[in-house]
């Protein structure tokens, strides 16, 4: 893993890398100590033809991106931001952001307690919930791609507020973000980023082998919306039944039972549990 040798490097990048390189056979790794987007970082370097497999961290981005064109907020060391980018032939491409929902929140959280655990926000949210306490947002997966000689080039980001995230001014009124050390207070972002990243990568590969079908249990024990009212940005209503093989939202409302695939729809729920906070 390579960062400039002129910044000063507070992470211990060399013992990072060293733990994870030999999970990621083929990857490369590197930490930039501010860019604009992991995400936009990778699709400019494919545009300009690398398509190796990279693994980009980035202490600080200063336009972070989230799902339907929202800004993803985050400081230097109170989030951990990165991104993957490879090519990719999965059979099909549905449920990718729930199969890597299911792996971070494994991976950050691998005892499950109902009390106080990680919960899938379908379609890409990780959710602090359990118990009486207020569901808050902890991260979100942002996966972009982009067609290459019969294949596709995938950009999947994750960004995990670690520490207290400050708020917007707009948004100062409404709950909190939630963050990792709440559930786990010694994590730090070198940590947490080691934690995810081998098991991220194999779950990537295991989609591409076997689709969304071998996770959708594993997303039912951690769904946040099973069972509860629930209102689509497109005005539909209705009561959350879990997902399907390729990760659709399935939604009992007065006309039937709906099929929501995931693209340019969002979800809240209206009733059930507390209230939420977070980002976007
Ligand atoms: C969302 O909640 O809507 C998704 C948020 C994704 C944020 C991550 S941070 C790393 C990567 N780079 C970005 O600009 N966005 C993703």
């Amino acid at each position: 893993m390579s960062h400039p040798p002129s910044e000063p490097n507070p992470w211990p990048l060399e013992a990072i890398w060293q733990a994870v390189e030999p999970t990621l056979p083929g990857f490369t790794g590197e930490l930039l100590p501010t860019v604009d987007s992991t995400n936009s970082e990778l699709m400019r370097r494919f545009k300009n033809g690398d398509t190796a497999p990279t693994l980009l961290v980035a202490e600080q981005q200063t336009a972070g991106r989230g799902r339907l064109g929202r800004q993803w907020h985050s400081a230097a060391g109170d989030s951990l931001t990165f991104s993957l980018g490879m090519l990719l032939s999965p059979a099909a491409w549905s449920g990718l952001s729930l199969a890597v929902g299911v792996s971070l929140a494994e991976s950050l959280d691998p005892h499950y307690s109902a009390a106080r655990h990680i919960a899938l926000k379908w379609p890409n949210d990780l959710w602090l919930a359990g118990g009486t306490g207020v569901e808050r947002k902890l991260a979100g997966v942002l996966i972009e791609t982009a067609s290459w000689e019969g294949t596709r080039y995938v950009v999947i980001g994750v960004g995990i507020n670690i520490r207290t995230v400050p708020v917007p001014q707009d948004r100062a009124a409404a709950v909190p973000p939630g963050h990792l050390q709440m559930l786990s207070p010694l994590l730090d972002a070198p940590g947490a980023l080691l934690r995810v990243v081998p098991p991220l990568v194999q779950t990537v590969q295991a989609f591409s082998e076997f689709g969304f079908e071998p996770f959708q249990a594993r997303f039912a024990l951690r769904d946040a919306l099973a069972h509860r009212d629930i209102a689509l940005s497109d005005g539909q209503q209705g009561q959350a039944l879990g997902v399907n093989t390729d990760g659709a939202l399935l939604v009992q409302t007065a006309s039937g039972v709906q099929v929501v695939a995931a693209s340019e729809i969002s979800v809240r729920p209206t009733a059930g549990r507390a209230g939420t906070g977070g980002q976007t």
